[in-house]
């Protein structure tokens, strides 16, 4: 039985003009959601990256995993940030200009169409799985792209099905216009339809949580 109402997702059109005027405003927009100190460290440990490695950001924004990602994989390994967000990849963009990273490459696109030449070993949806007008394509894709043995992690917020969650429904709306995103998505849903081992932590209530699947390590490529 689907207890969650029904929520009208933006379209793409939308949410790429809404996080490149977001952009600059975009690290105190993370303080106003009280976002949990140490989530982004933990969403990139459950990767299980070793150096040299290749890893994967899907909406990858202005880049606030960047540091991170760099720091586990090394200077050997690669980093690849994809956004659809021309301002949002700016920022990112600048980081890695600042700091020199060789080994990251940002694309400007779609994840919904992403063709990646690499496979990586750990794919994050870190913020972004809520705010994609369309989930499946880029789940998909991610998935298919991921190398047998890696792992995907979706970090992110929504509203839990409990009493806090539906007396913090009509302000969790309200910042979904704000912040285009879907309050209602249950990527545990998604994941357990894919082959693989899943395992969800919750944060703050329920309001956040992390989400990781592991992609058997002998599946046939291309899987
Ligand atoms: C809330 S931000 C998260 C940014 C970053 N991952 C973080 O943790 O701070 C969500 C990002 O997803 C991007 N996004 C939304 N739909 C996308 C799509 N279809 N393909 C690629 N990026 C997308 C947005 O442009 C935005 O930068």
């Amino acid at each position: 039985v689907k207890t969650e109402p029904t929520f009208a997702r933006q379209p793409l059109h939308r949410v790429m003009r809404r996080y490149t005027r977001l952009a600059r405003w975009y690290r105190l927009a993370e303080v106003s959601i009280l976002f949990p100190h140490g989530m982004r460290k933990r969403a990139v440990g459950r990767l299980g990256l070793s150096l040299g490695q290749t890893v994967l950001e899907i909406g990858c924004g202005t880049g606030r995993n960047l540091p991170l990602l760099c720091r586990a994989v090394g200077p050997e390994g690669q980093v690849i940030g994809v956004d659809v967000s021309r301002g949002m990849l700016a920022r990112a963009e600048r980081w890695v200009k600042r700091h020199e990273r060789r080994n990251v490459r940002l694309l400007l696109h779609d994840a919904a169409y992403l063709n990646l030449k690499c496979r990586p070993d750990a794919v994050l949806f870190s913020l972004s799985y809520s705010v994609l007008p369309e989930r499946r394509a880029p789940l998909e894709r991610a998935w298919r792209a991921l190398k047998p043995g890696g792992s995907l992690v979706i970090m992110d917020a929504g509203l839990p099905p409990t009493r806090l969650g539906r007396l913090l429904r009509p302000a969790a709306e309200a910042i979904a216009t704000a912040f285009p995103g879907d309050p209602y998505s249950r990527p545990w849903d998604d994941l357990t339809r894919l082959p693989a081992e899943v395992q969800t932590e919750w944060f703050r209530r329920g309001l956040y949580f992390i989400c990781s699947a592991r992609k058997p390590a002998d599946e046939p490529s291309g899987n």
